[in-house]
């Protein structure tokens, strides 16, 4: 990648941040914005496939935003912005479903899961979501977009398209986006339930919040699923042992981490020491950013300028994308 380069993600506006995001994600999108051009977007077009209630919209794409602002993205580095607050995104999309078909977006794994999970809600917007997000990606001519694997056949989707319109169109409009997944830079934080990654839809307790209140995390580890012990020395940790052990590098200091290496290898550790441990110290790695959601949420003013802003900022390209297309696909003004 480099500096030139546009990179864009778009956030889904449902539920709070968790270790596993913060590890996986936004901290790499913190990083990106010092060095690229970024746009980060709350996907709320893209969220009325489920058909949340209208009093609900607001309140959850603010704590998101909020969420993302203590979590350290910065306005005055990156463009975040709301995506209906850019409606050339809605134009572009139905430029692009012009070139969409059928048969390509009923075999998107996404869409065939969600008819299945919500069959009686099999809606169009379910069935052009990869267009939608490829037009989130194209309007600002994107390079780099930072997923993760689930995300990947929309991606591919999307250069579909591109190349698609490309081809009918005009040769080189549309840069060809990449997936973008951060290499060694990708921490994969377990859940704590035994395995797999954590995850909100994973189960209650799975999942550490960002914002979570200290005693609810002190329960949730305490909770964390563990074994009876380690039978031999130095033998290899079995799966739920290794997940707390990799999210207490994350958050504790290293002597500590390796204290209880130590003590695991030479079969003297208590699992209740570790889960205390782990517990205090993800408490005190997540409560500057309760701190600061707190001090973001109470000011309505701020919340509003950044969006403000956001919005002007990114219909900039907006603007100029959706003019060209429409001249591109044949519409010339002529009065
Ligand atoms: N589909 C993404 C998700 O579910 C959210 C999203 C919408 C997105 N538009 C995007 C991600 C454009 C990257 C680029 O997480």
């Amino acid at each position: 990648m480099e500096k030139k380069d546009i990179v864009l993600s778009g956030i889904r506006p449902t539920g709070n941040l968790h270790l596993g995001n913060y590890f996986g994600a936004v901290k790499n999108f913190v990083k990106m914005q010092e060095t690229n051009k970024c746009f980060f977007f709350i996907a709320d077009y893209h969220s009325l496939t489920t058909h949340p209630k209208p009093g609900d919209l607001q309140g959850n794409v603010r704590q998101v935003l909020v969420e993302y602002l203590a979590a350290g993205l910065d306005p005055e580095k990156a463009t975040l912005y709301l995506q209906s607050d850019l409606p050339e995104t809605a134009e572009l999309y139905l430029f692009l479903n012009m070139n969409a078909y059928l048969g390509e977006l009923e075999r998107v794994t996404t869409f065939k899961e969600k008819a299945r999970k919500q069959p009686d809600n099999v809606n169009a917007g379910l069935l052009t979501y990869p267009t939608l997000m490829a037009a989130d990606i194209l309007i600002h001519r994107s390079s780099y977009v930072p997923v993760g694997k689930d995300q990947e056949q929309h991606l591919e989707m999307t250069r579909t398209f591109a190349r698609r319109f490309n081809r009918m169109y005009k040769n080189d409009y549309f840069p060809i986006p990449k997936a973008f997944n951060f290499g060694d830079d990708l921490i994969k934080i377990p859940g704590l339930d035994g395995s797999g990654k954590m995850g909100k839809s994973e189960g209650e307790g799975n999942a550490v919040f960002l914002a979570e209140d200290p005693k609810s995390i002190r329960k949730k580890v305490m909770r964390a699923v563990t074994d009876s012990g380690p039978t031999q020395k130095n033998q290899t940790k079995p799966e739920p042992i290794e997940n707390l052990f990799t999210i207490l590098k994350v958050v504790s200091k290293p002597d500590v981490v390796e204290y209880f290496d130590d003590q695991y290898n030479n079969m003297t550790i208590r699992y209740g020491d570790l889960k205390k441990q782990l517990a205090e110290d993800i408490i005190a790695f997540t409560t500057p950013f309760r701190d600061k959601v707190a001090e973001i949420s109470a000011n309505q003013d701020y919340i509003n300028k950044v969006m403000k802003m956001g919005a002007e900022k990114a219909s900039v390209s907006a603007r100029q994308t959706v003019n060209d297309v429409r001249s591109i696909v044949g519409f010339k003004k002529i009065y």
